[in-house]
């Protein structure tokens, strides 16, 4: 039998946190590390959405330690004054869930497009400002881990370097696609930078499959919006696993000892949309060691994060 919740090592001492925390995958994480005896902090955009989630939570696990943050990453000033709340904490595990999917063309407080600025750039921005905290959590003798949720989708996308926000053209699904190929490049470049400094933190990817949450519904508006919603509530109800299933593979990456850093997990069972979580493959794409790091610099140059961490060696090839 695969992974279930039930395998979560107890997490007592641990302190997690869980981008998007208040919907969906990121819920459904917390949830569970949270019933693991982990502390979570819950970053969230909007306060009032995510002290509802953590009260749902509390009032099925009474115990649980939890506190909502408020952290847009759609904005790297909220992103910078979250971090520094956190500063003298340590981070034994950071889940960079939040996403948002198939979204018209708009633009985060900062200017950039906001499929990738929110999926990949916010990110990138917070893992940096975070480094320490995870470091400090690694000296304990159990090593800290970054967990960025990426998707099936990663295999269509394409970084289009030329116009990374889609100012010369957009299509709301290549955009999707491309920020959800970028935290695949992210997670390993990060993991091989970590790798080079010897630290005791690990960067892996998941997938969660085909899940039934709210990002379904994030990018419909317009004409047929009701006609389009009703697709997808049937598509949901027939074809999608719970929310609960699809965070499994976050809740391996994020706690199982068997995850190695530089990993990639999704669900294994039906065109893996669905089943127990297991190591997968990752597009080509996503292994192409020259755009991991220019997408790094990239991504350094727009969010001006600097991360003090040493460059690995680029294969001659
Ligand atoms: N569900 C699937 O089938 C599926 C498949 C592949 C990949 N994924 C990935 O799984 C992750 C979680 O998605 P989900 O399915 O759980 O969707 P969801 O229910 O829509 O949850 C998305 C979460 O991201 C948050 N978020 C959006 N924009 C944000 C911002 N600017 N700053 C901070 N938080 C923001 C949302 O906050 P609000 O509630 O305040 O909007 C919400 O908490 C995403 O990265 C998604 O790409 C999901």
């Amino acid at each position: 039998m695969g992974f279930t919740a039930d395998h979560i090592p107890y997490q007592d001492g641990r302190t997690a946190v869980v981008t998007g925390a208040n919907s969906g995958i990121g819920l459904e994480t917390t949830r569970e590390l949270t019933r693991n005896g982990a502390t979570v902090v819950m970053a969230c955009r909007d306060d009032r959405r995510g002290v509802a989630a953590a009260r749902s939570i509390r009032s099925e696990i009474p115990v649980a330690d939890v506190r909502v943050e408020t952290c847009d990453l759609a904005s790297l000033e909220s992103i910078r004054a979250f971090a520094d709340r956190l500063a003298d904490e340590p981070v034994d595990v950071l889940i960079n869930n939040a996403g948002t999917m198939a979204i018209p063309r708009r633009e985060t407080e900062d200017g950039f497009e906001t499929q990738f600025g929110v999926n990949h750039l916010g990110h990138f921005a917070l893992t940096g400002s975070l480094l320490e905290n995870l470091r400090r959590a690694g000296d304990t003798g159990r090593k800290a881990r970054v967990v960025s949720v990426s998707s099936g989708l990663h295999e269509r996308g394409e970084i289009d370097f030329s116009d990374l926000h889609g100012e010369r053209g957009y299509d709301r699904w290549a955009a999707y696609a491309q920020s959800k190929l970028a935290n695949v490049l992210f997670a390993y470049e990060l993991e091989r930078r970590l790798r080079t400094e010897g630290a005791d933190v690990l960067s892996t990817a998941v997938h969660p499959g085909y899940a039934d949450t709210n990002l379904q519904f994030r990018g419909i508006e317009g004409r047929g919006a009701w006609l389009r919603t009703a697709v997808r509530r049937l598509s949901n109800a027939v074809f999608a696993q719970s929310a609960s299933k699809g965070a499994l593979p976050t809740l391996y990456a994020a706690t199982s000892p068997d995850v190695e850093g530089g990993g990639y997990y999704g669900p294994g069972g039906l065109l893996n949309m669905r089943g127990p979580p297991q190591r997968q493959a990752s597009s080509d794409r996503s292994y192409d060691r020259k755009a991991a790091r220019r997408l790094w610099d990239l991504s350094r140059e727009c969010t001006g994060v600097e991360y003090d961490l040493p460059v690995p060696k680029q294969p001659s090839t």
